[in-house]
């Protein structure tokens, strides 16, 4: 094994594995770039992860003994692959967010613990020839508050997202969190000012930095709520990649660095993005001061009016342009599919339909392109709401689709609202507007949304999936 793992010069097969793995993951993430490719760009990446594990476990020298404990490792690995499975196996479309926030707070608990294991191990020759204030030291610490912050905050989201967290909000929270993350940093500089000759004498500190670190991931996301729980769920997201990087700088391993690069430079793009998207301002995620409660009690004005099913397909299969809508509630009833079909049907009868994506509608980034996708809506019909804004003046009718703050006219007129600030479908500048949803429940922000009581307005109330199959053979008996 020893030859074969060293080919040449000092490069050996565990880091072309490496290499391989590391392309592997940059092909994935690029495929995931379009929903098309995205399954095959996901399964690739998969397979970069399996192959540096593999390469891992049988390759992976330290002063050139072969790595130990191999039965516990695959034990380990076993009871992780058959949690993961099931778990994933189980959850429905509509908890992926918290599957996806809980999966990522695991990262961040791996990275973490691989900090408070190594802390003590930092060998004192190291320690003699470049003092504490080395590289080493500096990404054990940085591992640690990140990762730590990015588990403790990912299991609040994944409270929060299934239910069972509500929101906490205390107005001096800015400072709060402010004066911790200093606390934190301060922590990191007093380490590593420290003339010692082992980190033995200053491990008690890092079980004190830990704590204090899972206290900021606490308070940094309890007070979110509103519509802005998609902006922190990225940033942590980016958070579990940085704290990863930290470990593979930690062990010069090219996977893990890669690995780590992409997904915190990824997840730092996307939140950047979201908070674009959203109006927000990235400090203020960062220490947990926005969105929230909220204006419920906005005053009515106006009452709702229903539309009969056929009237609505005949006012659709009569117009020249349609503009779909969707949101969380396509897909909670899992309408995507009869969706579909009722766009195709009335495309045959020469009406131009269009779907209208919002960047946060659904409850995870992309996530009514993950579910247009899966029922084969063509990516073309897909726009973003900055592009198809301008045009809805233009259109005959707008069907809105389960989703509700994302066209909701408090963001552009109320700045009392929790959303106020945040880009909408500009739903209401449409000529005729339909509304499809089980009754006059809330959206995500738990606010009044006042479309539904404008003059254009029709409701057709009732579970999605029903109401579209309904609809689809209305149209077709015209
Ligand atoms: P929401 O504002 O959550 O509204 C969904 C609406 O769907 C509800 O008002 C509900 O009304 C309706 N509904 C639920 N089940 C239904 C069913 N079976 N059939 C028909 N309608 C149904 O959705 P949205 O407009 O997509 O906005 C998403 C919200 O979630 C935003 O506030 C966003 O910030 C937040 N969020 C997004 C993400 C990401 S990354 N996308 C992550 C976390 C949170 P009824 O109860 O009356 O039916």
């Amino acid at each position: 094994m020893d030859q074969l793992s060293q080919i040449n010069n000092g490069i050996s097969v565990l880091e072309i594995i490496y290499v391989i793995a590391s392309v592997l993951f940059i092909l994935g993430l690029k495929m995931l770039s379009h929903p098309l490719t995205a399954r095959r760009g996901n399964i690739l990446a998969a397979f970069g992860m399996l192959f540096a594990i593999i390469a891992t476990i049988l390759f992976h020298t330290k002063d050139g003994k072969p790595i130990g404990n191999i039965p516990w490792i695959l034990i380990a690995i076993a009871i992780g692959t058959v949690i993961g499975w099931v778990i994933a196996k189980k959850v429905k479309m509509t908890a992926m967010p918290q599957l996806v926030s809980f999966f990522n707070g695991m990262g961040g608990a791996a990275a973490a613990l691989i900090s408070m294991i190594e802390f003590p191990n930092v060998s004192p020759e190291l320690i003699a020839e470049q003092g504490i204030a080395n590289g080493h030291v500096l990404a054990i610490l940085l591992g640690l508050m990140i990762g730590t912050v990015s588990w403790a905050g990912s299991m609040i989201a994944y409270g929060k997202l299934d239910g069972w967290i509500g929101d906490m909000r205390i107005k001096a929270m800015k400072y709060i969190n402010l004066t911790i993350l200093f606390v934190l940093i301060g922590f990191i500089v007093f380490i590593m000012t420290r003339d010692v000759q082992t980190t033995s004498e200053l491990t008690p500190l890092i079980y004190i930095m830990f704590a204090v670190a899972v206290i900021y991931g606490v308070l940094f996301v309890m007070p979110i709520g509103g519509a802005d729980m998609p902006v922190v769920i990225s940033l942590l997201n980016s958070f579990t990649g940085v704290a990863a990087a930290m470990g593979g700088f930690l062990y010069n391993n090219q996977a893990m660095l890669t690995g780590g690069i992409l997904v915190g430079s990824a997840g730092t793009i996307l939140t950047v993005l979201m908070c674009r998207a959203m109006n927000r301002s990235l400090l203020n995620v960062i220490v947990g001061v926005f969105g929230g409660g909220g204006s419920a009690n906005v005053t009515v004005d106006g009452s709702v009016k229903e539309i009969s099913l056929t009237d609505a397909a005949v006012l659709l299969s009569y117009s020249k342009k349609v503009v779909i809508v969707p949101g969380y509630g396509l897909a909670v009833a899992q309408a995507q599919h009869i969706c579909h079909e009722l766009d195709k049907l009335l495309e045959e009868k020469g009406v131009e339909v269009k779907y209208a994506i919002h960047p946060v509608a659904g409850r995870m980034p992309g996530h009514m392109n993950v579910l247009l996708a899966e029922a084969d809506v063509p990516y073309e019909q897909l726009i973003e709401s900055d592009e198809i804004n301008p045009d809805l003046p233009n259109t005959d009718v707008l069907i809105v689709i389960g989703a509700n703050d994302v066209v909701n006219p408090a963001a552009e007129d109320d700045p009392s609202s929790p959303i106020y600030g945040m880009p909408i479908i500009k739903a209401r500048d449409a000529k005729n507007i339909i509304v499809m949803k089980r009754g006059m429940g809330k959206g995500y922000a738990a606010i009044e949304n006042m479309l539904f009581f404008n003059d254009k307005t029709r409701m057709l109330f009732g579970d999605a999936k029903s109401t579209l199959q309904n609809l689809v053979n209305e149209v077709k008996s015209l």
